[in-house]
């Protein structure tokens, strides 16, 4: 079902390349149920036309403050009403300045201070702008004043720099519209995720490894703090940036990871288990590099503890959703290792297909619980995140409250 069916969203654009991407939420939006009306400044109409808004929004686009036509149709003291949110993406370094100084010498800055919406902001723009004192003063008096911040994020920028100052993607932004009406579902709520690879030494310069990105775990992470949970996350080595309100503990090995989820573990409420552990390691790791010599070598390997599994032996333990990464019989793999390894939840994941899974930006996953099984359609990592906390957040509130009955 659309989770946005019937919000009123108005989605202010301001000046920058970023702009592009608006369009993109813009359809997002509305594909998701929500009515959205644009206002743009005259920097926006410098790189997006408003033709395309209006296209993608199905109304007219707002530009000008005085124009008789536009109030005669829906003035800006009705727009500011009609709005449920206001949605400022991109909002330049300019406008975030205006903003803070309450200015309405505009129709995008006069709506911000005539509605009484809450009213989010998507920063984007070069990072040196981005790291200006008067940028970040700017910003902290958004906050102040419950102006919520969203992104930016960091990575290659359109001018060549690389840095903080992109505007987050337009699935983040809609995920986050998405969180900001569906509420906090796991306020209160401890979470513990591991994700990753593990990395099972070999000597000091080899390792055994696989070929998990960590993009699941750290989508879910990212989710679970944007749902309101008080997150840690257990990352095997992997290049990404930790999300933002999480605490992150590094690990290399699987007897790392599994000490520090155990370390963790009982001061969680739920426990996701995305990590790809190694099951196996070299016996005894050679002390220094192995030297080329004979034909063949042979490796001694050991198992490795199933953190998954050691985590449901101890009582009392928290909610715990397991992962289930398989390139065959995926569902019958999975129900058997939600009964073994007694979780509340799996995920199945298929890996065979290079099109999802380990290192792709995408997945498709099944749902599976002792009573039944959801299909979650194909989407992003992050639209997948927000859509499995979501159900997650569902499963462990009425397991409690059966528990309480
Ligand atoms: N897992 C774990 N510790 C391990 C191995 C797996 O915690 N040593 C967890 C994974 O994080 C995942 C679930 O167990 O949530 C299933 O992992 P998977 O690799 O699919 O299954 P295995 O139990 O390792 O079984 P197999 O490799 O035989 O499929």
């Amino acid at each position: 079902m659309p989770r946005l069916e019937n919000r009123r969203i108005l989605l202010g654009l301001t000046g920058g390349i970023a702009t592009y991407k608006s369009a993109e939420l813009v359809r997002r939006l509305r594909d998701d149920g929500a009515e959205v009306r644009v206002v743009m400044t005259p920097g926006a109409c410098a790189f997006i036309t408003p033709l395309t808004l209006q296209a993608l929004s199905g109304h007219p686009v707002h530009r000008e403050l005085l124009d008789e036509g536009a109030e005669a149709a829906m003035g800006h003291i009705e727009l500011a009403r009609w709005a449920e949110l206001v949605l400022v993406a991109p909002a330049s370094a300019d406008f975030i300045a205006r903003l803070a100084h309450g200015l309405a010498n505009d129709l995008l800055s006069t709506l911000c201070l005539a509605t009484t919406a809450p009213v989010r902001v998507a920063p984007a723009m070069n990072q040196a702008m981005w790291g200006a004192a008067a940028t970040q003063h700017n910003c902290a008096v958004l906050e102040q004043r419950g102006i919520a911040l969203l992104g930016p994020a960091s990575g290659a920028q359109a001018c060549g720099d690389v840095g903080p100052g992109r505007m987050l993607e337009p699935e983040e932004l809609c995920a986050a519209v998405q969180q900001h009406f569906g509420g906090a579902a796991l306020a209160g709520l401890r979470v513990l995720v591991d994700a990753g690879p593990t990395r099972e030494a070999i000597d000091p310069v080899r390792y055994i490894s696989n070929h998990s990105s960590g993009r699941m775990g750290f989508a879910l992470a990212a989710a679970a703090a944007a749902a309101g949970a008080d997150v840690t996350l257990v990352a095997g080595p992997v290049g990404l940036a930790t999300p933002p309100g999480v605490r992150r503990v590094d690990v290399a090995s699987a007897q790392q990871m599994h000490d520090a989820v155990l370390a963790c573990v009982d001061a969680s409420d739920i426990f996701i288990a995305c990590a790809a552990v190694a099951d196996y390691r070299p016996a005894a790791p050679a002390t220094q590099k192995i030297k080329k010599s004979a034909e063949r070598l042979q490796i001694e390997l050991v198992r490795n503890p199933d953190i998954l599994a050691t985590v449901t032996a101890r009582e009392p333990h928290p909610f715990t959703v397991g992962f289930a990464a398989e390139t065959h019989d995926v569902l019958a793999y999975a129900r058997g290792k939600l009964e073994a390894k007694r979780l509340d939840l799996i995920v199945a994941n298929d890996v065979s297909r290079s099109d999802i899974g380990f290192d792709s930006e995408h997945n498709e996953v099944t749902l599976v619980a002792a009573d039944g099984t959801v299909a979650l359609p194909r989407g992003s990592k992050v639209r997948l995140a927000h859509d499995l906390i979501a159900a997650i957040a569902a499963r462990y509130r009425a397991c409690r409250a059966r528990e309480h009955a």
